[in-house]
């Protein structure tokens, strides 16, 4: 039994909560449809990247990837110790997928190339026909269809010949990126005209080398993330400014990279320090990539670069962890970006690491200097790291348009965000995800005065999810994995996003929820 005084202490708790909860800016959510709606230009569009949904690993003269090799030697990556051998099977499904995409009537889709369809070896000295008929096929008949196809070059599917390179951590690994964008830009660059060069490369970096030890890492903690986040960038900067120079005056299409943040609310937003855990987090996650390229002054952000040369100095090596870029990379990648794509799942809270002697150890999270928690009232889905938080949304974006002046010349397109479940058609919780993020934009525009001229939800359908392999689920559509055919069926969130593109506004009350059912996801606040 609690004791009164116990209660009393517990009411006070929770009355602080509460209101913090306010200060967060959550309340209960309406019905009706917004008031604001998206602008006549506003792009809506859905996702999907190669890896996820192709299958057909083999057909069609493809070369093996990282994924496609690791997961056949080691199955126990996956929990469900599942592949992407066919997977959505999209390689023989795609249009289905595109009558999907139709259906939703979104102008715009994103998908990914599998490098190794087009380059078998992963190097441009041997190009497989086929696979470059299958994507010349699913540009044009998106083209067909007034759908306009936004391009991933890199979605995490490294061709295997260069797993026994590092991957990302030998810089030879640029020159080969190089030469497979050049080819992917004289092949399909007549149709495609939205490019995105590396899909997350901060996500990358950290599960290959960082968290999961995936194929390409040789295991040395705290360093190699930083190789590769380095050279991510300036593969990026190279195949930007080879667009530039070789293609654009022709093709005159845009290029840029996705980066990904979750929203890292202050723990205690009265306190400074956790104020500036925030802004640490904020910098060490996506300062780190958007700072060389959409800051006035380049290179990495100041606190960044500070971090790490004094962690690197007390850790006894005489040089920084993070490596310095060359005059000429500064400048190349000052710029290299004809749009800002932005990811976003998920909030956390967060305040200063307070462990002593942390930095002894060696690793990007020490680096960091934060400690991250969530908020109690804040509703989880069915991944362990997604928290649902609204406002963080919008939060994110007015932080980008803050930090980068840039921001107001060129627009920000919101390449992923989505909700996750554990499947089935009736998904009233991603109905509900998808309203209170989607609503969190026209405040952002309309009111903030951000420059965000699109969004694509996370994803057209159920897909291979890394490492959750089959166990959870993003889709507006379902996927039927037992059926030979892999069916595909929408679910209400489908419905409901169709009815946002076709009426530009967010009705609250489209899809009606039963009276009775019990689900975790509370109504958050518009
Ligand atoms: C990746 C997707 C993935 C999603 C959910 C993003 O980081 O780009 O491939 O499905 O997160 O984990």
């Amino acid at each position: 039994m609690w004791s009164s005084s116990a209660v009393a202490r517990n009411t006070a708790v929770l009355l602080t909560i509460s209101l913090l909860q306010l200060a967060r800016g959550i309340s209960i959510v309406k019905s009706g449809v917004s008031n604001y709606s998206f602008p006549d230009d506003f792009i809506f569009g859905v996702g999907t990247a190669a890896f996820q949904i192709e299958g057909g690993w083999n057909e069609g003269g493809k070369g093996e990837n990282m994924w496609d090799t690791k997961l056949h030697s080691e199955p126990t990556i996956t929990v469900d110790h599942s592949n992407g051998d066919v997977s959505a099977d999209s390689y023989h499904h795609y249009m289905d997928d595109i009558e999907m995409i139709k259906k939703l009537g979104v102008q715009a889709y994103r998908m990914s190339i599998s490098w190794t369809r087009i380059l078998p070896n992963g190097t441009d000295n041997n190009i497989n026909q086929e696979g470059v008929k299958y994507y010349r096929t699913i540009f044009e008949e998106l083209l067909k269809a007034n759908i306009t196809p936004v391009v991933t070059l890199y979605h995490w599917d490294m061709p295997t010949p260069f797993i026994a390179l590092g991957g990302w951590i030998n810089a030879k690994v640029i020159d080969y990126f190089e030469d497979y964008a050049r080819v992917a830009f004289r092949l399909y660059g007549d149709l495609v005209k939205m490019w995105l060069t590396i899909n997350e490369p901060n996500e990358n970096c950290k599960n290959t080398y960082e968290y999961y030890k995936l194929p390409a890492a040789v295991k040395l903690q705290g360093v190699e993330i930083y190789i590769c986040t380095h050279n991510s960038l300036r593969a990026h900067a190279r195949v930007y400014r080879m667009y530039e120079k070789e293609f654009k005056p022709d093709q005159q299409g845009k290029v840029s990279i996705v980066l990904e943040s979750a929203w890292p609310e202050p723990n205690d937003p009265n306190k400074p320090e956790d104020v500036e855990a925030s802004e640490n987090y904020l910098q060490m996650q996506i300062g780190m990539f958007a700072h060389p390229i959409f800051s006035e002054e380049g290179d990495y952000p100041r606190v960044v670069r500070e971090k790490i040369n004094n962690m690197s100095r007390l850790q006894g090596f005489a040089r920084s962890r993070l490596p310095y870029f060359t005059d000429e990379e500064v400048t190349a990648l000052r710029g290299s970006a004809d749009f800002f794509a932005l990811n976003h799942y998920s909030s956390m809270t967060v305040s200063p690491l307070k462990e002593d002697y942390y930095w002894k150890d060696l690793s990007y999270y020490n680096d960091t200097g934060v400690h991250i928690q969530v908020d109690p009232f804040w509703t989880r889905s069915a991944a362990f790291w997604q928290y649902i938080y609204p406002p963080g949304f919008r939060k994110l974006i007015n932080w980008l348009q803050n930090n980068y002046k840039i921001l107001r010349e060129i627009p920000i397109f919101i390449t992923e965000n989505g909700y996750i479940d554990l499947g089935g058609t009736e998904d009233y919780e991603r109905v509900d995800y998808y309203n209170d993020y989607l609503y969190q934009l026209p405040l952002a525009i309309h009111e903030d005065g951000c420059n965000v001229k699109g969004y694509f939800a996370w994803s057209l359908m159920d897909h291979f999810e890394w490492r959750d392999g089959y166990t959870i689920k993003f889709g507006l559509y379902s996927v039927d994995f037992n059926s030979p055919n892999r069916t595909r069926t929408p679910k209400l969130s489908a419905y409901n996003y169709a009815n946002i593109v076709r009426t530009r506004r967010i009705d609250f009350d489209y899809i009606k929820r039963p009276e009775n059912l019990n689900t975790t996801t509370s109504k958050l606040a518009k």
